[in-house]
């Protein structure tokens, strides 16, 4: 028998708090219960984006909250910057063409972060731009950008508004909303938030709204406008069938991050990543990220010596049942990833990497069994974790 370890950057690991509420029995949505329920669900995602805005949340996956921000904010050919460092960059830029939108694309070469200085003359030499369309943490190359200095350039102009793609980094590496400026943010529910995949979430602030109003995009399931009016009844609520069970278990799963304190939850992927980062680089593999851009919600290693990292994930799960990710799209083959935002401790991280250490063996790259384990181990105790 082998234990089942999930170890990628989403879904991920669920807590049993979290699972039990999705076997309570059905409520209907809306009965005063389900008002209660949305409440507190609304009250702790606003703790954990750091907002005092509304938040709309959508039965749908974190795409669709992304969807959601083209389809609200702009107009059938206005003008975008897309500031892409890798896969879900890209996917910013597909969203706001399907709709229409003129995309002027700064593209980064996948493994490095943005430079907030380019959106600031990408923003000077296109004055009609409405908006800049940004990823937090880059789940496809472990990087994190610094999307409190892209919200320092955009709040200059008065037309612009900044949204961020927060899917895989919210409450796993710092953003403050509101106190950053950020307009608009989007995450989902399967990665740091500890809950089954299925919601996404919109926080959508002052600013933006003036957009709101001006948007002519095609809008139906996804109008931020139907949400303001169902969460602005008497008895707030949701405009349509919510995914009642997965709240219910989102509840459970927020009420954990706000009992382990917001701050500590992102000191401890601040640990959990940098014990990762020290444990892979102990087995004398490199990382694919420059050492200060790499997120604390994912980690991103180069497969070595010409090795296709999909050999790496497929013994990995096959062997000791432990599932990480490969590389998507063009650095697939030549990365592998690990993923600690969410539910994860340091057990966690070090069964990974013992099965790392014997997955490289198998490769025919000897390491010393437990040299991984051992870096990893003294980053946790100097932590005290
Ligand atoms: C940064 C980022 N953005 C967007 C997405 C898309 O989310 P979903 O797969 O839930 O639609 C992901 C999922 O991996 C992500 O990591």
């Amino acid at each position: 028998m082998n234990k089942y370890y999930l170890m990628t950057p989403g879904p991920t690991p669920v807590p049993s708090e979290a699972l039990l509420a999705q076997a309570r029995p059905m409520i209907h949505h809306r009965a005063p219960i389900y008002t209660q329920i949305l409440l507190g669900v609304l009250e702790d995602l606003k703790y954990v984006f750091q907002t005092k805005n509304d938040i709309f949340i959508f039965a749908s996956s974190g795409t669709g909250a992304m969807e959601s921000a083209v389809a609200n904010l702009f107009s059938t050919g206005d003008k975008v910057i897309v500031v892409s460092t890798g896969n879900f960059g890209e996917r910013w830029a597909q969203i706001s063409q399907a709709f229409g939108l003129k995309v002027i694309k700064l593209e980064y070469e996948w493994g490095t972060r943005a430079n907030p200085d380019d959106i600031a003359k990408a923003l000077e030499e296109n004055p009609d731009t409405k908006g800049v369309l940004a990823t937090h943490a880059e789940t496809s190359t472990g990087v994190v950008n610094d999307v409190k200095a892209m919200a320092q350039i955009t709040k200059g102009f008065p037309e612009v508004i900044l949204i961020v793609d927060a899917v895989s980094g919210l409450g796993a590496c710092e953003l403050r909303q509101d106190e950053w400026e950020i307009d608009v943010v989007v995450s989902g529910s399967q990665k740091a938030l500890m809950a089954p995949p299925g919601l996404a979430f919109a926080s959508v602030g002052e600013k933006a709204w003036g957009h709101v109003e001006q948007s002519n995009l095609p809008k139906f399931y996804f109008s931020y406008k139907k949400y303001r009016d169902a969460l602005n009844k008497p008895s707030p609520q949701s405009p349509f069938t919510p995914a009642v069970s997965t709240i219910m278990a989102l509840g459970e799963a927020l009420k954990l991050i706000k009992k382990e304190g917001l701050e500590n939850v992102w000191e401890r992927h601040r640990v959990l990543a940098k014990a990762t980062r020290e444990g892979v680089k102990a087995l004398g593999l490199e990382l694919f990220a420059p050492e200060d851009e790499r997120a604390n919600s994912v980690t991103a290693i180069k497969s070595p010596n010409g090795i296709d990292s999909t050999q790496i994930v497929k013994i990995m799960r096959e062997k000791y049942n432990i599932t990480i990710a490969g590389g998507q799209s063009k650095v697939k083959g030549k990365i592998f990833r690990i993923g600690h935002c969410g539910y994860y401790d340091k057990f966690d991280i070090l069964t990974t990497l013992a099965a790392l250490e014997r997955t490289l063996n198998e490769l025919g790259i000897n390491v010393k069994l437990g040299t991984g384990v051992s870096a990893a181990e003294k980053v946790f105790a100097e932590a005290n974790l």
